[in-house]
């Protein structure tokens, strides 16, 4: 016979037994569900990743269509302008210039879109090779002087401080950082001057800074002015076009260099944009690595 304390406690046992089964249940329940979410989230994923490579497919296989028309159309302009085919009235002669002017700000945001599509699609490929520091100033230079001319604000390269003489990265990729920078200094300084330098700045690094004494940004603007697209109001701006897109992918390129993009602004006085990248760009920043010293390099003390 069982005692009365005895069939209490095998009730309490199967009591707790049945609760377990039922927790059990509940939990696998919980279970399935938090797998269909996962594979839900999975599908998200795919879907958002499609998306992706859809936008930067139709990016690119549209700036690629555009390239063409657009060459045909500046060679046209050129022809004109050289008066080929005969003289051109001054009223002719302003509006053919017009439409090269154009055809050529649309060609540069093709162009930027093209490279912004294929940063994204991970199909940008970066050729470090060892390169002057002088000679990359002077190509800058040289490039900026025709946009200078009767300008107001002077265009200044300063001595690179306590650089190498030769840099290892893509220095074509570091120039078109280099000249967006420059160019929207330009661009937004009405008077005064656009200095450019080139700066030891701790580690490995060099930071290369174009500082400018023109329209200036606000704090807030400075935290989206390198997203996609973005263009800040000013009167500047309501006169000179562009496409918000030349920062955007400066940030991207200097990424791929294994560095990064700054901003410090002050509304009314001026800025600085700055990109620092390493003297040396590593085997993990490029499939490539230093095939030739140049014969002036001595590794620094630390032996990297
Ligand atoms: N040095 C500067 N001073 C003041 N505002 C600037 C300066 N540089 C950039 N900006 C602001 O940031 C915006 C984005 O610059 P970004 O270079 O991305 O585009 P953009 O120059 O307008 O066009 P794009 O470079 O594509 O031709 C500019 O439109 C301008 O409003
Ligand atoms: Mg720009």
């Amino acid at each position: 016979m069982t005692s009365p304390d005895h069939s209490q406690l095998l009730e309490t046992i199967a009591q707790l037994s049945r609760d377990v089964e039922s927790l059990s249940a509940e939990l696998s329940e919980t279970n399935a569900g938090v797998v269909a979410l996962y594979s839900e989230l999975d599908d998200r994923a795919e879907q958002l990743k499609h998306a992706s490579d859809l936008k930067s497919r139709f990016l690119s296989y549209m700036s690629h269509e555009f390239r063409t028309p657009l060459g045909a159309i500046n060679s046209l302009c050129r022809l004109l302008l050289d008066r080929v085919d005969g003289p051109l009235t001054a009223e002719q002669e302003t509006q053919v210039r017009l439409m090269r002017d154009s055809s050529q700000e649309l060609t540069a945001m093709v162009d930027d879109l093209l490279d912004l599509a294929k940063v994204e699609a991970g199909r940008v490929s970066i050729s470090p090779e060892w390169f002057d520091m002088v000679d990359l100033f002077s190509a800058l230079r040289g490039m900026f002087r025709p946009i200078l001319n009767g300008s107001a604000v002077d265009l200044v390269f300063e001595e690179p401080r306590n650089v190498p003489d030769h840099l290892y990265t893509d220095h074509k990729k570091l120039s078109q950082i280099l000249r967006n920078f420059i160019s929207n200094a330009l661009k937004f300084t009405t008077q005064g001057q656009v200095r450019v330098t080139a700066e030891y700045s701790g580690g490995d690094n060099v930071t290369f800074a174009v500082t400018d004494t023109g329209i200036g940004i606000s704090a807030e603007d400075q935290a989206t002015l390198f997203n996609d697209f973005v263009q800040l109001d000013s009167p500047i701006q309501k006169r000179l076009r562009g496409s918000g897109l030349g920062l955007s992918l400066s940030k991207k390129l200097a990424e791929l260099l294994g560095g990064c993009v700054t901003v410090s602004s002050e509304p009314g006085v001026g800025s600085v944009f700055a990109v620092t990248i390493p003297l040396r760009m590593t085997g993990a920043q490029a499939s490539e690595t230093p095939q030739h010293f140049p014969p002036n390099w001595k590794p620094s003390v630390d032996g990297r």
